[in-house]
């Protein structure tokens, strides 16, 4: 095994003793894949490299041979064409290095864009449940820092581990060629300068894990707190100064382990000076006495000294190479370990679309539980120590309806009854555990089961309304053009008109292009759900699943926006999630959820007959409230 190899695999051992967690010869190959596609540039490079380390050797041979000239009294042109050969060389060298390093970054930064890419797609696949448990913080900063972290030893340290491997075999075997004895007592001192290596090399993955791990905690509280709603609850019940005392306590960490990193590294570059200065005068006593006993050219004594120096060059290079590739490998790890989160739901290789024309509606005996943390997300991004393996309790106990194309079904039930799961359901945000949910079909088990559909088909065909009504940080067209990209401005503000957003928009002073803030935060709540009914209007979905909002929109505009959805809603196969009279009314059947089951279906006034459970939601939370609405306005 080479001296590096040794060096490599006593590093890597002590690495896994101490963190517990080894680097497998698995990762190191996955990364190395991700060389593949630029394998012509990686050969090219290569090349370069023995070309450039020929020429680094050259220059101390050709400045020994200057010496040897000049004691040998040769002729004068003798030393002129050394000398033109050695800034030949030099020029030479400036070059191909220039060449090699625009190989090696446009190589590494090749790789980081795959990985990046990679990540960021796989992350849009995560089923929600995924981001349900996962702080976005944590995952920002491992698309961030570990990209960007496995970047830097790719493009700088792998490319560097090619050329200094290269450099010193041609330096050794050059140095053994000219005396073996001063090169062998030339090496005596190498113990004295990897041993330390060795122990830097574990101490400094570790520093720079326990980095990544606090700059992850510090930018997950940041993208938490800094968001409008996470700063108004900080103002309303937080505790800034006590927000302000954690983040100063971690970044004060940061700092002690930047500090503690740099002088480790610097302590090292030390010693290893000190080491190759010594070994400089061993070349210089050892040689100087070989030379004058005869054994030795005088030229022979300045190529062993120069090279000397060129040896430890590329060994210093090559030593901070390994703590390099440790933590990029750390990046690396943290990178695919994301990679490897299989998504929980995905589309099957011969999924169908559902087919077109009017859409029915069926559960059939469905039941669900939430799933467990370790099946939909990591620990490090939960930033828990160990997963929940304890799977969610079923939170639906057999539910089967149907609603036939062109009809509406209002679900109603107390609150946690289960209601805005069954639309998650519906839309394929989960999957059940049992039964089926499936789309179209004239008779009951004849459609399509939504896991046996494509996303895409999914999409067109189901519009939500969630019950928080999200919004991004862009402008009211563009998050209107989010369900439809290619709709016109015309067709946004007929969405808008039916919304009843009309006016409120034409006297923004920027209209449509009016940015709406952090999660809509700019609108009131009634305004950001009526802009949420208009992007549902502009998709124009087959079947529509409205999860209504307890609260938001006061007498008048609730009759407005109940106009617009009766429009919207008219043709169309609908699941809404009722809290006023209104809209249950409007619907052709009502399902009265609670505890996970459906205890009474049938209409509004067969349910009130039978006195049952429906019959006492409308007592205590539709009578009132419509009511008031009805002395407002006329009823629509
Ligand atoms: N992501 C989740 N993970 C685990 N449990 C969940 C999750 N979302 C909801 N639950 C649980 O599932 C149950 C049903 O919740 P669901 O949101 O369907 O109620 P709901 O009928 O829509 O209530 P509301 O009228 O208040 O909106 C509740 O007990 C809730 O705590
Ligand atoms: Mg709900």
């Amino acid at each position: 095994m080479s001296m590096e190899g040794v060096a490599w695999s006593s590093l890597y051992k002590l690495t896994r003793a101490k963190s517990g967690k080894p680097f497998s010869k698995a990762t190191l190959k996955r990364v190395l894949g991700f060389a593949r596609p630029h394998r012509g540039r990686l050969l090219a490079f290569v090349a370069l490299s023995v070309v450039m380390a020929v020429l680094a050797v050259a220059t101390p041979v050709l400045a020994g041979q200057v010496v040897n000239a000049i004691v040998a009294k040769a002729a004068a042109e003798e030393v002129v064409r050394l000398a033109v050969l050695i800034a030949v060389v030099a020029v030479a060298e400036a070059g191909l290095g220039l060449v090699s390093r625009w190989l090696s970054s446009t190589i590494g930064e090749g790789v980081i864009v795959d990985l990046r890419t990679r990540v960021f797609d796989h992350v849009q696949k995560m089923p929600i449940a995924f981001f349900t448990r996962t702080r976005t913080g944590a995952l920002v900063s491992r698309l961030n820092n570990d990209v960007i972290g496995a970047q830097s030893a790719f493009a700088g340290t792998l490319s560097g581990v090619v050329s200094n491997l290269v450099a010193l075999i041609l330096t050794l075997v050059v140095m053994l060629g000219t005396s073996w004895q001063v090169t062998v007592l030339a090496m005596v001192l190498l113990p004295v300068f990897l041993i330390p290596a060795r122990r830097m090399g574990s101490r400094l993955a570790d520093l720079r894990r326990e980095a990544a791990e606090h700059n992850a905690a510090m930018g997950t509280q940041m993208t938490e707190r800094f968001s409008a709603p996470g700063a108004t609850l900080v103002k309303l019940f937080g505790r800034p100064d006590e927000e302000s005392r954690e983040f100063a306590a971690r970044a004060g960490r940061v700092r002690d382990i930047g500090v503690r990193t740099a002088m480790l590294q610097f302590t090292f570059v030390t010693a290893l000076t000190l080491v190759s200065a010594l070994a400089l005068a061993l070349v210089y006593g050892l040689g100087g006495w070989l030379a004058i006993t005869g054994q030795l050219a005088p030229g022979d004594v300045v190529v062993l000294a120069l090279l000397l120096t060129r040896l430890y060059a590329p060994l210093t290079a090559l030593s901070n190479a390994r703590v390099e590739i440790m933590s990029a490998l750390v990046s690396f790890e943290r990178v695919f370990e994301i990679l490897d989160l299989k998504p929980l739901i995905q589309q099957k290789p011969d999924a169908e679309p559902v087919p077109p024309g009017p859409v029915s509606v069926e559960f059939h005996d469905v039941r669900f539980a939430y799933p467990s943390a370790d099946k939909v997300s990591l620990a490090s991004l939960e930033e828990v120590s160990t997963l929940d393996t304890r799977g969610g309790d079923e939170v639906l106990h057999g539910i089967s309806f149907r609603v036939e194309p062109g009809q509406t079904v209002a679900l109603v039930g107390s609150s946690g009854a289960g209601k805005s799961t069954i639309a998650q359901l519906l839309a394929r945000l989960y999957d059940v555990d049992a039964g089926a949910v499936r789309l179209g079909g004239t008779a009951p088990g004849t459609g399509l089961d939504v896991r046996d559909a494509t996303f895409d088909s999914l999409r067109d065909t189901l519009g939500m309304v969630t019950q928080d009504g999200h919004l991004f940080h862009e402008t009211i067209a563009s998050n209107l053009r989010l369900a439809r990209p290619d709709a016109t401005e015309d067709d946004m503000w007929e969405a808008i008109r039916q919304a009843r957003l009309e006016t409120m928009i034409r006297s923004l002073p920027d209209g449509l292009e009016t940015v709406v803030g952090e999660r809509g935060y700019r609108l009131s709540g009634g305004e950001r759900q009526r802009l949420t009914i208009a992007r549902l209007l502009i998709a124009q979905p087959r079947v529509v699943i409205l999860d209504e909002a307890t609260a938001a929109l006061d007498s008048t505009n609730e009759a407005a926006v109940q106009a617009a959805l009766g429009a919207a809603l008219e043709g169309r196969t609908a699941v809404v999630i009722a809290h006023r009279l209104s809209t249950i009314r409007a619907a052709d059947a009502i399902l009265v959820v609670e505890d996970g089951r459906i205890v009474e279906r049938g209409t509004h006034n067969e349910l009130l007959a039978a006195e049952g459970r429906y019959a006492e939601l409308y007592r205590t939370q539709f009578a009132e409230a419509t009511a008031v609405a009805q002395e407002a306005v006329p009823e629509y």
